[in-house]
């Protein structure tokens, strides 16, 4: 791979206003987003690929797609649609469970990742639909979804969500950012805003000389590319001023995990993270980001003693300690920061922007009700005995995705959830309605007894639990102490993890099938993992 570096510049995807104005005032309004195939071009000297992608139209849509703009409390209606063709321009495995249409055609869902809204509107895997919802899955709903945008402001994306496809889809490039804003608190903050708010979308992909998107036809573990882009382009560069800039990255890639720093050293002052600001901001020096997971920070590059700042990354792969180390050419270079002759301001923007010396009073675990349950959460390695062609799944508890709920919290309240990591290596934990953080992490001793046993008995209790659960203690990092949608969970370990389900409507009737009625679900967000039984579903009481 000799793509050059650095010779796209870096595209800020077009912004739409999630609300209406009446009288000065912010007004519900009703949006219709639809999936398109085109081609996309993803560096300078590649040929155009193919994509599925989010636009308002043909011509509009856009890898990643747009980024909509909500406002807290105004809730925004959004019809979705699919203009797909008759079959998926990748290929999929038929071995793992997946929406299968009568009729052909691409099946698809749309999940606000980190919204809070009525179980009906959440895009479960099973209420997937087709072009002109000529098939609809089991569990589909209704054409047009209701974003009530109830939680905290902050980021938030939404994405493909369908069963057994997800992986594959936002590959294609079913995927963008979305964020809540609420004025009252953000403006009094004085961040850098307007042309020096930039958000970056960064995504791993590995491509045919011909320019389409490379993935194996069988079902892998994790899906790696060499390439990195950043809002659709291939290791891009950014011209910015000597001033304060701030930086919405979010990682939508499959499998990868960034560490990411920039080359000179320049710090990150994270101001929030995927759902929610900080209560204060953290000044680091790198970032840790597994799939699905934002962080929101400000970079002053007035403080920059170069005028070339490389984002580099050094996460091995698998996360942490997996066999495979970025190549410093290839995936250790994400894109680049070319301060303007003189970084220069212009004089009729001076930057009276600030990293702000606090941030929300809300961030804290002690801002919502006291936890009501605690639940054990195991995730291991499952080799089913009698089925030679699906050799591995990932499980959490020893269940996949179609066997009976388990997990059914009270809308509105805390839970304690202690996630057991059996496996070698590091799982973004993603809870529906949920917005979670990590307060303690320990060691376990004696891991493979504790594994062997609950592979057999599928029981922390009879396995002893509490005897493994005594090895050192890791600290949860700061820039990740406030509520977040995805908590990073590492090998070897229990994390305890405090889960608020936040308050929803909800007439969800009981019995009930995950398969054929609306719900929500949890699951690991390496969508890998996810399409392959790393999913469960949540029934949420009233
Ligand atoms: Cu971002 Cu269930 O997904
Ligand atoms: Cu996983």
């Amino acid at each position: 791979n000799d793509l050059q570096k650095y010779v796209d510049a870096l595209p800020q995807m077009a912004k739409i206003r999630g609300y209406g104005i009446w009288h000065g005032l912010p007004v519900p309004i009703k949006l219709t987003i639809g999936m398109y195939n085109k081609t996309w071009k993803f560096h300078r000297d590649m040929p155009p690929t193919p994509v599925f992608v989010y636009g308002q139209s043909l011509e509009t849509a856009t890898f990643p797609g747009p980024t909509i703009v909500a406002r807290q409390h105004v809730p925004l209606d959004i019809k979705w649609e699919n203009h797909l063709p008759d079959a998926h321009i990748l290929p999929w495995d038929p071995k793992v469970d997946t929406a299968i249409p009568k009729h052909g055609g691409v099946p698809t869902v749309v999940h606000l990742h980190g919204g809070a809204h009525p179980p009906e509107y959440d895009g479960s895997a099973f209420a997937w639909f087709t072009r002109d919802f000529r098939d609809r899955g089991p569990a589909w709903t209704r054409t047009t979804y209701r974003y009530p945008n109830v939680q905290a402001p902050g980021n938030l994306w939404y994405h493909d969500h369908a069963l057994g496809l997800t992986r594959v889809s936002l590959l294609a490039g079913l995927l963008a950012a979305y964020v809540i804003e609420k004025p009252e608190i953000e403006t009094p903050m004085n961040l850098p805003c307007g042309p020096h708010d930039l958000y970056l979308v960064i995504a791993d992909r590995k491509f045919y000389t011909n320019g389409s998107i490379y993935i194996e036809k069988e079902w892998q573990p994790e899906y790696f590319g060499e390439v990195i882009t950043v809002n659709g382009k291939a290791w891009p560069f950014v011209a910015v001023q000597r001033r304060r800039y701030r930086l919405r990255i979010l990682n939508a890639s499959n499998a990868r995990y960034f560490n990411i720093t920039l080359s000179n050293g320049l710090p990150f002052n994270v101001i929030g993270s995927d759902s929610s600001y900080l209560s204060k901001p953290v000044n680091v020096t790198n970032l840790v980001l597994s799939p699905a997971e934002i962080f929101d920070v400000i970079v002053d590059f007035s403080l920059s003693s170069t005028t070339d700042i490389e984002m580099l990354n050094s996460a091995r792969y698998p996360f942490p300690s997996g066999s495979q180390t970025p190549d410093p050419n290839l995936d250790g270079k994400v894109m680049k920061f070319v301060i303007t002759p003189n970084g220069k301001l212009d004089d009729d923007m001076p930057d009276n922007s600030e990293v702000p010396e606090n941030g929300v009073s809300y961030a804290g675990v002690t801002s919502v009700p006291p936890p009501v349950v605690v639940r054990n959460i195991t995730m291991y390695e499952y080799f089913a005995p009698n089925n030679a062609t699906k050799t591995t799944h990932l499980y959490i508890n020893g269940l996949q995705l179609t066997d009976p709920v388990t997990e059914t919290p009270k809308s509105g309240t805390t839970e304690i959830w202690q996630v057991i990591n059996l496996t070698g290596d590091n799982h973004p934990l993603h809870i529906h309605l949920g917005t979670l953080q990590a307060v303690k992490m320990q060691e376990l001793s004696d891991v493979q007894t504790f594994t062997d046993c609950m592979v057999k008995l599928n029981d922390t209790a009879k396995c002893n639990f509490d005897q493994h659960a005594n090895g050192i203690t890791m600290t949860v990092p700061e820039e990740e102490k406030t509520w977040k949608n995805v908590v990073k969970i590492p090998p070897g370990a229990v994390t305890t993890v405090v889960v608020a389900f936040l308050l929803v409507e909800t007439n969800q009737p009981y019995p009930f099938d995950a398969t054929t009625e609306p719900g929500f679900v949890y699951h690991c967000h390496i969508l890998d993992h996810e399409d392959n039984a790393m999913i469960r579903p949540l029934k949420l009481l009233r």
